[in-house]
């Protein structure tokens, strides 16, 4: 097991490694790392993370969503949504599809811009145009929001996409080399935990794999008391590294976000979602 364990590592890193691999043979080989390392869980099961991996865990999680902690967070993201800006507009004017089941295609790339555009810079992005004050990022309502827009794409499959574009390229192969960079006072890259040791326990906490991070977020974490953003939650893992925390929605969180996230296309969105 070990073995075939180091054979698939090393194999998934060269395969990373590769400058010439496009965009969709990554996820390709990245997608099949997870699977070949946990044949039990189907590709829709990864979504759950350390639940699909440890069972006493899940039955403990299963029964605190009996009566979900995040329920009036939730509630209060749809009065949000829904509560028109002064100028009488609401979201769903900036949205396509009324931003109802949009979820899924977020973050985009953005050709006009040439940035990442994630759905919380699109929620600003959608206040600015409305002559709102801009949200604080990462927690508070913006989150509330975020995770109201997530509910309204449940089931759907993740669809990001890399427009023909040198610049949207650019910014997947950051984001990608982000996730591959060693850095903090510990040295470790976020592959060193949630690639290479997927599964195994750090201190008291198994290691959730990447496939499937981005699919339940915002989440409610019983440790926050309310809901984060992927990018609060990426936060912690730099923390715990000792490396500095980025500011909410800097270039190199949303190149990050863009990756993590093409990597999980084709899983369906199950969020929001609870977490310790
Ligand atoms: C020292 C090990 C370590 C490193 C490095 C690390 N993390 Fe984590 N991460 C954890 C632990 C422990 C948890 C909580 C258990 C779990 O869900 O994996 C976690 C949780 C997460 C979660 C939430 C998973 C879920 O199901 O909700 C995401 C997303 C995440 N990490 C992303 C990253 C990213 C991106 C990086 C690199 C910037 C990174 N992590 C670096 C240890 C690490």
């Amino acid at each position: 097991m070990k073995s075939l364990f180091n054979i698939l590592v090393v194999s998934l890193l060269l395969a990373l490694s590769s400058a010439y691999a496009t965009p969709e043979q990554d996820k390709e080989t990245f997608q099949n790392f997870y699977t070949e390392m946990f044949p039990d869980i189907s590709l829709e099961g990864f979504g759950d993370g350390v639940y699909a991996l440890d069972q006493d865990a899940r039955d403990q999680w299963e029964a605190m969503n009996d009566f979900p902690p995040y329920e009036e967070d939730l509630e209060e993201g749809e009065e949000l949504f829904n509560t028109p800006f002064s100028n009488g507009k609401t979201y769903a004017n900036c949205f396509e599809n009324d931003g109802k089941n949009i979820r899924q295609n977020y973050p985009l790339f953005d050709t006009k811009q040439n940035k990442v555009i994630t759905l919380e810079l699109a929620i600003n992005n959608c206040r600015e145009s409305n002559g709102e004050e801009l949200l604080r990022y990462k927690k508070g309502e913006i989150a509330k929001l975020s995770a109201y827009m997530t509910y309204t794409s449940k089931d759907s499959l993740i669809n990001v996409k890399t427009p023909d574009s040198k610049e949207a390229l650019a910014a997947y192969e950051a984001g990608k080399q982000y996730y591959y960079s060693k850095r903090g006072q510990l040295n470790f890259s976020c592959a060193n935990c949630h690639t290479q040791n997927a599964g195994r326990r750090a201190r008291s906490e198994t290691l959730s794999p990447a496939l499937g991070h981005p699919t339940h977020f915002p989440v409610y974490r019983m440790k926050w008391a309310g809901f984060g953003t992927l990018q609060r939650r990426i936060d912690s893992c730099n923390k715990q590294v000792r490396a500095q925390p980025l500011s909410g929605q800097s270039e190199d969180y949303r190149n990050l976000e863009y990756f993590l996230t093409y990597m999980s296309n084709g899983l369906p969105i199950n969020g929001p979602a609870s977490r310790k």
